[in-house]
């Protein structure tokens, strides 16, 4: 039955496809169900509804094999919280997620304003700046990865690790070749540096070892665990950022809509990530023969999800190429869905809004100067955005 799947050569990581991957999602979402890509010996799901129910299924989509391309990477990678199923996962899943409830999100609220106060009134002070290195980093850069604690010294070096731990996560390409030393040093720094006494005292990281100490995870599982919030906790919520951006700057119609009704919000937050995914792919491997719209694969097949095509199914979404934020897309799946839903994603939705509402009380208009495209495995997005603002008149004095 394998034999009636279609195939198709591309390759989802060369530059052009992470530059603009939209036709080669439309062309794989059309061809059918599940699509085999030779390059990557992967069996690609791109429609919503099969893209779905895999990540609901976690029995017969598995991670506990890893969820990325290349053999070795899966293989280095299993165990931790992002590859591994029930019960493992659970169990670390709930130690790892301690921090980021949505209580205790909510509780970073003020912090996280502040910053964006701060960083709105500079920027917009300016009225010319890049968005992705100078307006989206400024949360993550500051109040995540003070959260985080590896430490103020590793700060700067915590994005290099992420982009590198990130480009692994695609095939042996150049890109992955060039990434394997820093990847490497990070894990070293993980295992010597990042310890008790040398991080953050009560940071995230730091948490995880009081978490060993009360018996609650196994201690030599701590380094490797810090990959799960090294690795997402950034550059996932520093593109979608720069990408609502440069949404807004396209569609200067939307962004004088959600001036209007900041209740808009949320729902434009989601129609930013439906459209532009930052994480555009995982895998999962069946455990057992399974048939999937009629397609039957054999047990052990590696699964490719593509969130980004799926989130672009017109199946799903009606003319899902058009940027809308009244749509109100909540089931996107830009962070997941299922067992291994972002754990972050109520960290990240505050970042995004906050910064939205803040620059909404003083910017009339964005516009474009240059931008420059992220060339990363396991990433899409912008790694520059030069916009002009233009503000708003004061408000006339009552
Ligand atoms: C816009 C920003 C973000 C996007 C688009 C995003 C995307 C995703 C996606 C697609 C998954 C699902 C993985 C899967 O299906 O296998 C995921 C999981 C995860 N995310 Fe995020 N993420 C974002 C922000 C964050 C932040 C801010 C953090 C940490 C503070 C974080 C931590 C994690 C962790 C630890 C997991 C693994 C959860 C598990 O395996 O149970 N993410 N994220």
């Amino acid at each position: 039955m394998t034999d009636t799947i279609p195939v198709d050569d591309v390759d989802l990581f060369s530059d052009e496809a992470r530059i603009d991957p939209y036709p080669i999602y439309e062309r794989l979402r059309e061809a059918g169900p599940v699509v085999r890509l030779t390059r990557q010996d992967l069996y690609a799901l791109t429609r919503y509804a099969d893209v779905r129910a895999a990540l609901m299924d976690w029995p017969t989509f598995s991670s506990a094999k890893g969820v990325f391309v290349d053999p070795g990477v899966n293989a280095s990678l299993e165990g931790i919280t992002l590859c591994s199923d029930p019960p493992e996962h659970t169990m670390l899943r709930s130690v790892l997620g301690r921090p980021l409830r949505p209580e205790l999100s909510r509780e970073m609220a003020p912090r996280i304003e502040a910053a964006a106060d701060h960083i709105v009134g500079e920027l917009v002070g300016r009225g010319r700046f890049d968005a992705a290195t100078e307006l989206a980093e400024h949360l993550p850069m500051t109040v995540v990865s003070d959260l985080v604690g590896l430490g103020e010294g590793h700060r700067g070096k915590m994005l290099e690790w992420a982009a590198a731990i990130w480009d692994v996560q695609g095939p042996a390409n150049e890109r992955f070749t060039a990434a394997m030393p820093l990847v490497e040093e990070f894990l070293g720094f993980a295992a010597e540096e990042a310890v008790p006494g040398k991080i953050v005292p009560d940071g995230w990281a730091d948490q995880l070892y009081q978490a060993a100490d009360r018996g609650e995870l196994p201690r030599d599982k701590c380094p490797a665990l810090m990959l799960d919030y090294v690795t997402p906790s950034l550059d996932t919520t520093i593109l979608a950022t720069t990408s609502a951006i440069a949404l807004f700057a396209q569609h200067p119609e939307q962004w004088h809509r959600l001036r209007e009704d900041r209740s808009l919000i949320p729902h434009a937050v989601n129609e930013c990530l439906r459209i532009e995914s930052p994480v555009p792919q995982f895998s999962r491997v069946l455990t057992e023969d399974h048939t999937i719209d009629g397609v039957a694969l054999p047990a052990g097949s590696r699964v490719a999800l593509l969130y980004g095509a799926a989130n672009r199914d017109p199946r799903k979404y009606p003319d899902p190429d058009r940027f809308d934020i009244t749509r109100r897309p909540s089931d996107q799946l830009a962070f997941g869905r299922g067992e291994h839903v972002c754990i972050g994603m109520n960290l990240a939705r505050l970042e995004m809004g906050t910064l939205l509402d803040r620059l909404a009380d003083v910017v009339e208009r964005f516009e474009v100067v240059s931008s420059r495209p992220l060339l990363n495995n396991g990433l899409r997005g912008l790694e520059s955005l030069e916009v002009i603002v233009h503000r708003s008149p004061a408000p006339a004095s009552s």
